[in-house]
């Protein structure tokens, strides 16, 4: 039984193991398996989600699992439970794997400690997001076949983004170039990354935007959001200067007309909606990971 942390940690033949199993996953779209028969998965999120949170669901059922979906909004949480209480509940009723979302950085590794089920981090504060950066990678590598050499621009607020922190991490283990153009105050200085220009982020073979993270600003980050558009936002003129190879991504919601145009979404370079959809087998295979 493993768990799932982050990828800092995690050796490239680990992380290639779970793209191969998902790429499995996706060959062999029958709704539902057997692989999970009879075993109970939690998915329990103390941020809200939308496609962290109902892929897993998905990746959950279509092994077959049983699925129990804890809310903090409408839980315990509210009358002032701890993180710690509220999972160690759950496991005293017999879950076989947590997954997990949470806003305060380094809860999660330390209830790693105490726990005996396998957690799966599903968003850990601004730290990792291990499932998302799987999932970018595995769209990167169905698109262009490798990972190495690859040259990734990470564009935008890196200071707030643990998709960042686990794609720099990922990608260099395969020998991709990851570079960020960010506003000056969404740096991240404690990352060893080098920071170019927004004329040197389109040059590359894919081009990653980011959310700008109000829920996670101190107030006075963005001046307006016209004036980050102008700046760091992927229009419809500078997307016109990729690359004919090249592919837009981001991890979604997004902030439609201030990172990205809205006419860019579902654009033909674009892959928000199929990073998505890999999300999916790509969970899949880490749920299995972690009871094998
Ligand atoms: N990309 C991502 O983590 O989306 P959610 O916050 O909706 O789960």
């Amino acid at each position: 039984q493993r768990s799932l942390l982050g990828l800092k940690a995690l050796s490239k033949e680990e992380i290639e193991s779970i793209l191969d199993r998902a790429a499995y996953w996706e060959d062999h779209p029958v709704k539902v398996h057997q692989a999970m028969q009879g075993k109970f998965a939690a998915n329990m999120f103390f941020e809200n989600s939308t496609r962290t949170r109902f892929s897993f669901e998905v990746a959950e059922k279509r092994l077959g699992a049983e699925v129990l979906n804890f809310s903090a909004a409408v839980s315990s949480v509210q009358k002032g439970e701890s993180i710690y209480d509220t999972v160690r509940t759950l496991e005293s009723m017999g879950i076989d794997v947590g997954i997990i979302r949470l806003k305060p950085i380094g809860v999660l590794a330390e209830l790693a400690t105490k726990i005996k089920v396998p957690l799966i981090n599903a968003g850990d504060g601004n730290n990792e997001h291990p499932t998302q950066a799987l999932l970018d990678l595995y769209t990167m590598r169905k698109h262009f076949g490798q990972l190495k050499g690859l040259s990734v621009s990470i564009v935008g607020d890196v200071l707030h983004s643990r998709v960042a922190r686990s794609n720099l991490w990922a990608l260099r283990k395969f020998g991709a170039n990851v570079s960020f153009c960010t506003p000056p105050n969404m740096q991240a200085p404690e990352l060893d990354a080098s920071y170019i220009s927004m004329d040197e982020a389109l040059k590359a073979d894919v081009v990653m935007m980011l959310r700008v993270q109000l829920e996670r600003h101190e107030s006075g980050m963005l001046s307006s959001a016209e004036n980050y558009r102008e700046q760091y936002g992927l229009t419809v003129q500078r997307a016109a200067k990729l690359a004919e190879h090249a592919i837009i991504m981001h991890p979604a919601p997004i902030n439609r007309n201030v990172e990205i145009d809205d006419e860019l979404v579902e654009h033909p370079q674009s892959r928000i909606f199929p990073q998505m959809e890999n999300g999916v087998p790509v969970r899949m295979a880490v749920i299995e990971r972690a009871l094998n």
